[in-house]
């Protein structure tokens, strides 16, 4: 059972409050009353205000006279006679005015650099674009990409956008397993990898994972694996089946016409985890999502021509599509890419990057922070951290500590600090500061943007109003880079988001609270993913792993508070035959490497305990708030009598906790 958000008392007091600095506020692109203009207009008329949006800021090949098409709510379909081409909205809108600007400034974990300016990643796209058409890659096929954090990764998501492909982005931290179910789900015709990225002083063997993901007869739609050429490791080439990146490209020109696609034509599927069931692919369409990247991009990171923007995500998650691969682009920016670990060679090295290349804004996620502030502020004082402007947070709550030494040690008190809410399913940040228009307080993502109508409801679905009161976080009216649904499962899309409240609202799985100013402060997840070092893990799928092993019979897990991760992957584990006593230590390292080989070292547990049983109900359900309580060493408030083994709490407890 999740925890009812009206039962949450929130704990947290914050009286401190930032103003946008007076030097911020006299450049900014929106100050107050632009915003307030900007609100007013959209909750006057909120299809007219996303409609002159999307005007202003795309580029149609054919306009669409349909704004919202409601018909098959809360299947929404949004710009849907219009026609146009995400990649040629990024690039080639910029060639005559910033053709020689650079677009990407990439920098590999061994110290490599390359400038690219916005004409050579048209003609790289294009290029690879004509590659993929040579391939028999047409619009609609799905594209698997497994890439390391290098330039090519987005040239390979522009190039699919360019002829209608629809692309999927797998985090290279993941392994095999997690990779084939993916390419399965999506029925993916290409895999594009490489012969291994740089990361943490190591090489990541991609290639090998992909060899392994496809293996027998697992993912039998794949015909092709393209190989980019990183590491420069050997790596074995299937014979017509594997393809060499360069040699690819070499034939093909460096022009290619986009292929217009309809508004609502998928741009992407991007996999996330959800608390029951294998990972939803999240489907996003191509006009409205690049109308909410691009739109926010402008209005949350204040962009400039001159700036130099870094989001250290990677582009296997939607923070790396939308402020990565697709916002910034779209607004004509010069971007960051770093491949490898903040910590190689040494914990300086993001503040270096900065330092080398003028980031003037800089977008990360507190887990990075809390690791970097763990070390001290010596670090950071030994670089020239002047040029930047702007500070941003994504992926999970920022607590107020981290806020404080986020905007004292990086931002020197200067830099207005953006907490940004938004999901994967969301497409966009939804709730964050205009940074020269909206006071900010340590561990508030502040105000929900113009067009966003944001709200707190009860268990019933009626508004929570009473400040500080608790509730679920939901959206009452579409908007336009709003997920479309979930690849071939709509009746998941439907349950998942939708049911809840009868279709009335967008469910985003999150509690909240709102001040006294109105302010929204994020609560944790109602169900039970984890979010480990801002990752969204479902506790089945780490189950799954574990059942897989063959000493398992059962295993449930759960999140348990950490410094730096945020939470850690506790498991209860069930084997078959006796529990394992005396020194576990083998066994249980022994399943910690079987995770991690299986999913990724994200979702390695950091604890196993071993029972006989796990607590379950009369009806046969695990009970999750429970687990939770004992792995966290909180009092069971819990009411214990319903379950059919009530003796088993004590064993849960550990032995180092019984007495
Ligand atoms: C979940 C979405 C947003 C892109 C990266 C993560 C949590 C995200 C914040 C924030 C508090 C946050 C929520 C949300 N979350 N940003 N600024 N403050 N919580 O995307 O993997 O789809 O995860 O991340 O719980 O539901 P995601």
């Amino acid at each position: 059972m999740p925890v009812k958000p009206d039962n949450i008392e929130s704990a947290l007091q914050e009286a401190r409050s930032f103003p946008p600095p007076e030097g911020f506020v006299a450049h900014t692109r929106l100050d107050s009353a632009a915003l307030e203009a900007l609100r007013r207009e959209a909750s006057a008329d909120h299809l007219g205000f996303w409609a002159r949006m999307a005007w202003e800021q795309l580029q149609w090949q054919r306009p669409f006279t349909v704004v919202l098409d409601e018909a098959d709510a809360p299947n929404y379909r949004w710009f849907t006679d219009g026609q146009l081409n995400v990649s040629h909205n990024c690039l080639d809108v910029h060639l005559a005015q910033r053709g020689d600007k650079v677009a990407i400034l990439f920098e590999g974990e061994p110290g490599d650099v390359r400038r690219i300016t916005y004409r050579e990643l048209h003609a790289e796209v294009c290029r690879f674009a004509n590659a993929l058409v040579a391939l028999g890659v047409t619009a609609g096929d799905r594209v698997v990409i497994y890439l390391p954090m290098v330039p090519e990764a987005v040239v390979a998501m522009h190039a699919c956008a360019r002829i209608g492909a629809v692309h999927s982005v797998v985090f290279g931290g993941f392994a095999h397993h997690s990779l084939r179910e993916r390419i399965e789900d999506a029925g993916a015709k290409v895999v594009i990898t490489a012969d291994g990225g740089h990361r943490g002083g190591s090489v990541v063997e991609l290639k090998a994972a992909v060899d392994k993901a496809i293996d027998g007869d697992a993912c039998p739609s794949v015909q092709r694996v393209v190989v980019l050429r990183r590491s420069g490791r050997a790596v074995p080439m299937v014979p017509e089946r594997d393809l060499w990146w360069h040699e690819l490209t070499a034939a093909h020109s460096a022009e290619c016409a986009p292929v217009w696609v309809d508004a609502e034509h998928p741009l992407f599927l991007l996999y996330t985890s959800g608390s029951t069931g294998k990972p939803k692919g999240i489907q996003h369409a191509s006009a409205g999502y690049l109308l909410g990247a691009k739109l926010t991009s402008q209005w949350v990171f204040d962009l400039r021509d001159d700036d130099v923007f870094w989001c250290t995500a990677d582009v296997g998650w939607v923070t790396g599509h939308s402020y990565v691969a697709y916002g910034p682009l779209s607004a004509g920016a010069t971007i960051v890419m770093y491949e490898g670990a903040p910590t190689i060679p040494d914990a300086g090295r993001f503040w270096k990057i900065c330092q080398t290349h003028g980031v003037t804004i800089f977008y990360t996620a507190p887990t990075a922070l809390r690791a970097l502030m763990k070390l001290g502020d010596e670090i950071p004082a030994r670089y020239d951290l002047s040029k930047i402007r702007l500070l941003g947070s994504v992926g999970e709550p920022i607590n107020p500590e981290a806020w404080m030494w986020y905007h004292r040690v990086i931002g020197q008190q200067r830099c207005p600090i953006v907490d940004t809410w938004w999901q994967t399913e969301t497409g966009a940040i939804m709730i964050a500061p205009l940074p020269g228009a909206v006071a900010t307080k340590p561990g508030s993502c502040t105000l929900p943007l113009p067009g966003i109508d944001a709200a707190i409801v009860n268990d019933n679905g009626d508004e929570v109003t009473a400040p500080d009161a608790g509730g679920y976080l939901v959206i009452r009216k579409p908007w336009p880079s709003m997920l479309r649904t979930i690849w071939r499962n709509n009746d998941r899309y439907l349950a998942a988001y939708w049911e809840k409240f009868q279709n009335r609202f967008y469910v985003a799985g999150d509690s909240a609270h709102r001040d006294r100013d109105g302010y929204y402060w994020i609560m944790g997840r109602i169900d039970d993913v984890l979010k480990v070092s801002g990752h969204r893990l479902g506790t089945m799928e780490i189950e799954s792993a574990l059942v897989a092993h063959p000493r398992v019979a059962e295993a449930a897990v759960v999140g348990r508070q950490h410094d730096i991760k945020g939470e850690s992957v506790f498991a209860y584990v069930v084997c078959k035959g006796a529990r394992p006593t005396g020194d576990t230590s083998a066994l249980v390292q022994e399943l910690r490497d079987w995770v991690a080989e299986q999913l990724g070292p994200i979702a390695r547990p950091d604890d196993i305990r071993f029972t006989d049983n796990l607590p379950k109900t009369r009806s046969g359900k695990i009970m999750r708030r429970l687990l939770r309580a004992v792995a966290r060493g909180e009092p069971i408030t819990q009411d214990v009598s319903t379950l059919e083994n009530p003796a088993i709490v004590e064993q849960l407890r550990g032995p180092d906790t019984q007495s």
